[in-house]
Parts: C-alpha cells; sequence; structure tokens
C-alpha cells in the first residue's frame, strides 16, 4: 500500500475517496480583489497574488513548540525557497501549508494559514481536497510499486479523470517532469527500476498529474547528481508559470538560482531551558525577502552569517 502521506491526492482511504468526488473543489473559494498592507514582509500584496498568508503561526509537537511567529507570505507563480539549519522547521511549515501535520497526531498548529483568504484550518475545509490542491515532493522518492504509467494515472483516476484522457495526462506531466523521453517505452514496467533522479522526477509528474495549484517540495534534489538536480531546477522554472512552489533546500546556489523569494529560520535556544538540560529549541523566522536582497544585501546579520557559511 502507498504510504498516505507520500504524495498528494494518492494512497487515501475509500472514505476520503468519496470526499473528493463528491465534495470536489467546492470547499474552496476564488481569491478575492481586494488588496491590503501585509505588515510581515512590508511589501504590499495584492489578494490576488497572496496564495497563502501565514500570520503568526506557531506549530507544536505535544507541549513541544517547534517553530514560533512565523508571518510570511507566499505569491501565486514564484518560488519560495525555505532555508536555515536543520531543526529550523523548515519541514514543520512546508507541511502545515497542505495539511500533511494533520497526519502527526502530536502536532497542533497556532495561528493562522489563509490559503486565497480562507482559513485552511477551518472544520469546513477538506483536509483531502487540501492535499489535492496543494502537493508534496519529497527529499526521498517514493514511487509506488506500480507501473510507471500507473504512478501517474492514480490521481487523476482517483480525482475522476476519464480513463480516455489518463494517456494525454501521463504523457504531459511526464513531459512537464522532463521524463517522458526516457521512459515513453516503457510505461507499463515498473517504476521501481527507475533510477533515483528519475523515480524523483516521476514524483513530481504525480505531483502535477493532479493539477496542482501548489507544489510543495522538501529537499527534492539532495539525493541527486547534478545533472538530475539541474533538470529538476529547469523544471520548476518552467512550470512555475503554471503552479506555485515552495522548496525547502540546504543548497544555498540552489536558493538562490531558482527562488524568487527565500525565507531565512534559524533555531533558538530558549534561556529558561539553557543549563538545565532542557531543549527548548524553537524555529522561528528571521527574514523574508526577494531572493536577490538575501544573497546580497540581507537585513539582519545572521541571516549574513548563514549565507555566508559563517553559522549553521
Ligand atoms: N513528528 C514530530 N514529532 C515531534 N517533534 C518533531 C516532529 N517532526 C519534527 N519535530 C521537531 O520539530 C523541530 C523542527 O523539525 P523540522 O523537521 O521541521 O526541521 P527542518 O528545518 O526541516 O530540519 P532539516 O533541515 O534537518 O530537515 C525539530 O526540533 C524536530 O525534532
Ligand atoms: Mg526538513
Amino acid at each position: 500500500m502507498p504510504d498516505p502521506t507520500s504524495t498528494t491526492g494518492t494512497g487515501v482511504s475509500e472514505r476520503e475517496k468519496r470526499v473528493i468526488d463528491d465534495d470536489g473543489a467546492t470547499l474552496f473559494r476564488e481569491p478575492e480583489a481586494d488588496s491590503r498592507e501585509v505588515p510581515a514582509t512590508g511589501t504590499p500584496v495584492d489578494e490576488q497574488d497572496a496564495v497563502f498568508d501565514i500570520r503568526d503561526l506557531s506549530v507544536f509537537y505535544g507541549d513541544f513548540r517547534a517553530v514560533r511567529n512565523v508571518d510570511l507570505v507566499l505569491r501565486r507563480h514564484e518560488i519560495t525557497a525555505f532555508i536555515g539549519p536543520s531543526g529550523c522547521g523548515k519541514t514543520t511549515v512546508l507541511r502545515c501549508l497542505n495539511r500533511m501535520n494533520d497526519l502527526v497526531p502530536s502536532a497542533r498548529v497556532e495561528g493562522q494559514i489563509l490559503h486565497h483568504g480562507v482559513d485552511l484550518y477551518d472544520d469546513e475545509v477538506d483536509a483531502v481536497e487540501v492535499r489535492r490542491r496543494i502537493g508534496m515532493v519529497f527529499q526521498k522518492p517514493n514511487p509506488f510499486p506500480k507501473s510507471i504509467y500507473d504512478n501517474i494515472a492514480y490521481g487523476p483516476r482517483l480525482a475522476g479523470a476519464a480513463k480516455a484522457d489518463l494517456d494525454d495526462i501521463v504523457e504531459k506531466s511526464l513531459r512537464q517532469a522532463a521524463l517522458w523521453d526516457e521512459v515513453k517505452d516503457r510505461l507499463g514496467k515498473s517504476a521501481m527500476g527507475l533510477s533515483g533522479g528519475q523515480q524523483q522526477r516521476l514524483c513530481i509528474a504525480r505531483a502535477v498529474a493532479v493539477e496542482p495549484e501548489v507544489v510543495l517540495m522538501d529537499e527534492p534534489c539532495s539525493a541527486l547528481d547534478p545533472i538530475a538536480t539541474s533538470r529538476i531546477e529547469d523544471l520548476m522554472q518552467e512550470i512555475k508559470d503554471e503552479y506555485t512552489i515552495v522548496i525547502v533546500t540546504h543548497n544555498m546556489q540552489q536558493a538562490a538560482r531558482v527562488s524568487d523569494r527565500t525565507a531565512f529560520f534559524i533555531t533558538e535556544v530558549s534561556e529558561a531551558a539553557q543549563g538545565q538540560g532542557g531543549d527548548q529549541r524553537t524555529g522561528l523566522l528571521v527574514e523574508f525577502d526577494q531572493t536577490e536582497t538575501i544573497f546580497s544585501n540581507p537585513a539582519d546579520k545572521r541571516t549574513e552569517n548563514y549565507i555566508t557559511g559563517r553559522f549553521g
């Protein structure tokens, strides 16, 4: 069985399938046309452009506050990079954006994440539909033990795509992921026979096959060679006209190369816990700005130290 946390819109229960089929996209409003000031980034944001508006977000695992007071606006058709040292909460924040943290029983969210103005954590919002609209690609490729074709067709089938359309969806998705030429003659073969880099592109193809609005990528290239990495970076540039992308990366050059905006997180150790054997390490957002600014003229010394390799 596929891992239910493995990718968007896939590996869900029968009940969840019915929720997708019956309720579909009705739970989301289209963006509204008004605009407002967003103090967090200092940049006025037209609400049309704000896919996510994260306000004073804190995430807890049980009593442990993993990350606190995050304010971020993620804009449509942009690539936003999350950078920062290990444990500062990048994955935690990323997983909040498609309610993947719901699957962690101890996880709890405070603050607000607005998705086109709608509270993502509102009781009315269906987490399964959220995960269809907001896809995810993980650090380690996780193809299903099925054929290449079925890996891609799985999500669209589940969402009720007509059988006659599946061939086109599979081809388009594999082309978008720059994998088509390599696999077009072996679509019926197991995806497990692909190389790691091919498997990761397959997972990206699988994520885009359901036409999500947003693709979340958690260190998608960390296990890939420079050629596969560069293909995935090219792919991100190609698909950003259609999707909004958030990428977590430890690779500074990658963040600088591919992203429009960068959010830099760190971990602070609480004074109360210091010297008492406590481990109250809480992640926080230090700075969020245009990537060019973060890498050439950051406002915060901690950002500068990190990107120049003096910290972390
Ligand atoms: N399921 C969980 N249960 C309890 N604590 C968790 C869980 N997942 C993450 N944490 C804790 O939350 C904090 C943030 O973890 P997270 O995985 O978000 O960091 P990260 O910035 O993605 O790190 P890395 O760069 O190593 O991937 C860490 O202290 C981690 O131990
Ligand atoms: Mg992580």
